[in-house]
Formats: structure tokens, sequence, C-alpha cells
């Protein structure tokens, strides 16, 4: 079967995405500081070009997690391979996430990072797919484009670690 990508968000709207959401963050993250969590590896596209597009003090933090157990029974557990480097007790803090499903892994990690005690602790998604929600509490506060019940990859995210580096995002069919 072949791989066929169906164009679903354009580079460009993608960047005007990100400058938009980049002004309201600066308008809430008033210290003037702020540090970014990307969790590994999807969002790290979407963060790079989001703290660019950020006109205060950003430090940048990492996390890698895994589904626990085989993948055909998934428990919905996670696992954290990596986490943060420096601890955000008392930081403001924006986890920037790439896609949220149904929405488990984000729920984990922001208790995971509530018990550090951060001063602010606020979502930024680039996608959500609301349809496939499973889980209470994956809100966000920033977002840049609700898309539908598809497998989406580029712009970080992947199959099978494909796709990562398209410019775009759009929807993977098989023919
Ligand atoms: P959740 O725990 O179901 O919300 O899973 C979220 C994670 O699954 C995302 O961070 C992605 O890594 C991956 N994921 C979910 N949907 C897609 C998709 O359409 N394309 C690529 N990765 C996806
Ligand atoms: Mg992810």
């Amino acid at each position: 079967m072949n791989e066929i990508i169906e164009p679903l968000i354009s580079e460009e709207e993608i960047s005007k995405r990100i400058k938009e959401i980049a002004k309201e963050i600066m308008c809430d993250f008033t210290q003037g500081k702020i540090t970014l969590i990307c969790v590994l590896k999807g969002g790290v596209f979407f963060m790079v070009d989001l703290a660019r597009s950020l006109e205060m003090q950003v430090e940048i933090d990492f996390m890698d997690v895994s589904s626990y157990g085989n993948s055909t029974v998934s428990s919905g557990q996670i696992k954290i391979d990596k986490d943060l480097e420096n601890p955000i007790t008392g930081k403001d803090v924006l986890l920037v996430e790439d896609i949220i499903d149904t929405g488990q892994t984000m729920v984990q990690i922001l208790a995971h990072l509530r018990a550090q005690k951060p001063n602010t602790l606020k979502v930024c998604t680039l996608l959500d797919k609301p349809e496939r929600r499973k889980v209470e509490g994956a809100d966000f506060d920033y977002i840049g484009f609700t898309v539908p019940d598809e497998f989406v990859v580029g712009y970080g995210l992947d199959y099978a670690q494909k796709y990562r580096n398209l410019p775009y995002i759009g929807i993977l069919r098989f023919e």
C-alpha cells in the first residue's frame, strides 16, 4: 500500500497562527519570563518556532514519555523516559504539545508537572482532535488548529518516525 499525504494545513497558515498565539502568550505571561516544556519528539518543531516568536526571556526543557504495556491493549498509563533537567518550582511554565488525541498523555504529564508547584502552568497545543477525547482534564489554554478524526503527519508529527520534517500538516492515507 502506498502512503499518500493529503495537505491539510499549509506552512504559511502554521507560521501565521504561531505569531498570533505568541502574541496571546506575551499578553498573559506578563512576568517577562517563560519556561517552555516540550514533549518529545512531536512537539519540537512547534516549540522551536513558537520560542522564536516570543519576545521575552525563554527557557526550554524536554520530557519524553512512552506508554506502558503492549500496544494492542493500551493501559493509558505513561512511563517517563526522560524527565525535566531543571526544577520548575515557582516558574511560569507553558507545556507545548503537538496534538491532544485521547488526552491521556497530557493529563498525566500535567499531574507530574503540577506536583512540582510551578507558579503558572498553562498548555499550548498545536493540534486538537476533540472527537477522540477519552479523559477529562485535557484542557488547553492556546491552540493552533482543531483537526478532524484523521491521522495527521508533518511539522513534527510522525507515522512510524516518518514525515516529521514536512513543513506542512497533512492527512495520511493508504492507497
Ligand atoms: P493521547 O494520549 O491519546 O492524547 O496521545 C497523544 C500523542 O499521540 C501525541 O502526542 C502524538 O504523539 C500521538 N498522536 C495522536 N494522534 C496523532 C496523529 O494524528 N498523528 C501523529 N501522532 C498522533
Ligand atoms: Mg506527543
